[in-house]
């Protein structure tokens, strides 16, 4: 039997806790979600995400180990984000795990929620190759990386402002679609016309992003048309320019830095648009196009317990605790 370990993410809304083998198979993966606790803000609201963490974590764990149908004995390891998040949500999971881990005598392992994303192409099955260039887009953070390997990796650029799926967010909140903006507004762009001439921020500057500037130039449009019945045109122009600055950019990467794979993660990921424009680019580059199904495209603890296995061993040799793991540079 390969080695299990025990993730727990809980650096936004989702709590969630997840069984994962070293092989990347997935036991187990129990999201309790919040979606309906912050509905009614168009966002997420922090002491209320905190809040619905503490009640929600330690059946999460049960259902999870229940799901795989171990007992806590039979892991090897606890994975927890210990961060970026907010910081009521993560002290949560954080406390959560050193309880267990005490109680288990188990070791607990801080990961980098990050890592988790970059790392989350090879739940299930081994799918990336490297040397490997990722595009990670999500809620809280966009930007370009190049990995030699599963633990060597390079930050080639990343946004100076706002990140992707934070845009999509505010602008799903302009056309009153909801939240999150994402697949709403994705959805409407597909029955509309790029007709409006949105800017591409910083196309022309290397591998950095920055988003808040078209942003902006969604809500001057709506404000200078507040009788605008064009919300379709709206949201497919400005699907196009945020697909043109990531697709540019991520060639720009792959030009630069020969890579096996081009790996996509966060939750952005699942846009069917960016998916489509990433296949054109990588037939024409010859590149293996590596999307991880839509269920790890977004926060889950399964990647949190898969990136822990790249650390389990030193952590262990080091009688670690996650103490001692806040300590270790992992990205
Ligand atoms: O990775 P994720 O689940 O959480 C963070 O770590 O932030 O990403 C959430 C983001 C949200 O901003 C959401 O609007 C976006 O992913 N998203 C999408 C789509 N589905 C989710 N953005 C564009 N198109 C989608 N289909
Ligand atoms: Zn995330």
């Amino acid at each position: 039997m390969s080695d299990l370990i025990l993730g727990i993410e809980t650096s936004c809304d989702d709590t969630a806790v997840a069984v994962v083998a070293s092989d990347g198979r997935v036991l187990s993966s129990v999201v309790a979600s919040q979606l309906e606790v912050h509905a009614e803000f168009g966002g997420i609201y922090p002491e209320f995400a905190a809040r619905a963490h503490i009640s929600s974590i330690l059946p999460t764990v049960h259902e999870a180990l229940k799901k795989a149908n171990i007992t806590p004995d039979e892991i090897k390891a606890i994975g927890v984000t210990r961060g970026p998040g907010l910081i009521g949500s993560l002290l949560v999971g954080l406390n959560t795990a050193k309880g267990l881990g005490l109680g288990w005598n188990k070791p607990v392992i801080g990961v980098n929620h990050l890592r988790g994303h970059l790392r989350s192409a090879d739940l299930e099955q081994k799918r990336v190759k490297y040397p490997a260039t990722i595009l990670l887009v999500s809620g809280g953070h966009t930007f370009l990386a190049h990995m030699k390997s599963a633990i060597e990796v390079e930050l080639l650029g990343s946004t100076t402002d706002d990140s992707v799926g934070e845009t999509y967010d505010k602008v799903g909140r302009m056309l009153g679609l909801g939240y999150p903006g994402g697949p709403v507004v994705d959805k409407l762009a597909k029955t509309g016309n790029a007709s409006i001439p949105f800017p591409r921020p910083v196309l022309h500057k290397d591998l950095e992003f920055s988003f808040s500037g078209l942003k902006s130039a969604v809500s001057r449009y709506l404000e200078a048309h507040p009788s605008a019945d064009n919300y379709a045109d709206v949201a497919a122009s400005f699907v196009e320019a945020v697909m043109e600055v990531l697709i540019k950019k991520s060639e720009r990467a792959l030009r630069r830095y020969p890579s096996k794979s081009f790996v996509i993660v966060g939750g952005v990921a699942a846009s069917p648009q960016l998916r489509e424009a990433a296949q054109k680019l990588c037939k024409s580059l010859e590149v293996e196009l590596c999307l991880p199904p839509l269920r790890w495209s977004t926060d889950n603890a399964a990647m949190i317990a898969l990136a822990t296995f790249d650390y389990v061993d030193l952590a262990i040799d080091k009688k670690a605790n996650a103490d001692l793991q806040l300590t270790i540079k992992d990205f």
